[in-house]
């Protein structure tokens, strides 16, 4: 079935039963991988609201979650971009970090925030997105958990949105072109 938001109309690209069987599947590496640590998840919003509830009620293990905001925004051009994370209150120093995110697509957010989260000392820290546009590169980021290399198009559903809209739908549609 088609979807029409705004201006754009959208197919079906991945089902809700795939979206949670690669959550079950990255819920059970991180059970695995973390059996003997308590790790702390941050999960950047909004996007990733979705993906890290499910996600987190995955756990077996014991975990902390905070969840935060970046706003990005030019800096010089010796800085590039700069993101500031609203609501990181947590410790980082010496915890073992799993960055939550919904999507990577240039990597630009992420490679402005992770020397942020590297500047606090953490004695680990891993990504987990549950989407990758790999076409799209333009600062690799290493993932270490990942539910889906996609291609280079632009989806909403299961907490991504099109201008707001579309973050309800339990599955991710891609648009129509
Ligand atoms: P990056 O900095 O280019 O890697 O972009 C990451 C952010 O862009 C994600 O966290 C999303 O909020 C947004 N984004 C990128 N691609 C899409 C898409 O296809 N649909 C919805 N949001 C997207």
């Amino acid at each position: 079935m088609k979807k029409k938001i705004h201006d754009k109309h959208f197919v079906p690209f991945l089902s809700e039963a795939q979206i949670q069987d690669a959550v079950k599947r990255i819920g059970q590496q991180i059970n695995q991988d973390y059996k003997d640590v308590s790790p702390l998840f941050i999960a950047i919003l909004n996007g990733s609201f979705m993906f890290a509830s499910d996600l987190f009620k995955q756990l077996e293990i014991n975990a902390e979650i905070s969840f935060i905001k970046l706003a990005s925004y030019k800096g010089t051009s010796s800085t590039g971009t700069v993101v500031t994370a609203i609501g990181l209150e947590a410790t980082l120093h010496n915890r073992d970090v799993v960055i939550i995110e919904d999507i990577v697509d240039t990597g630009k957010t992420l490679s402005a925030f992770i020397p942020q989260i590297l500047d606090h000392h953490p004695h680990s820290l891993k990504i987990c997105s549950l989407l990758h546009k790999k076409e799209a590169t333009v600062h690799p980021i290493k993932i270490d958990y990942l539910g889906f290399e996609i291609p280079d198009l632009f989806v909403v559903g299961y907490g991504l949105d099109y201008d707001g809209l579309g973050r309800n739908l339990h599955q991710i549609m891609q648009v129509e072109n």
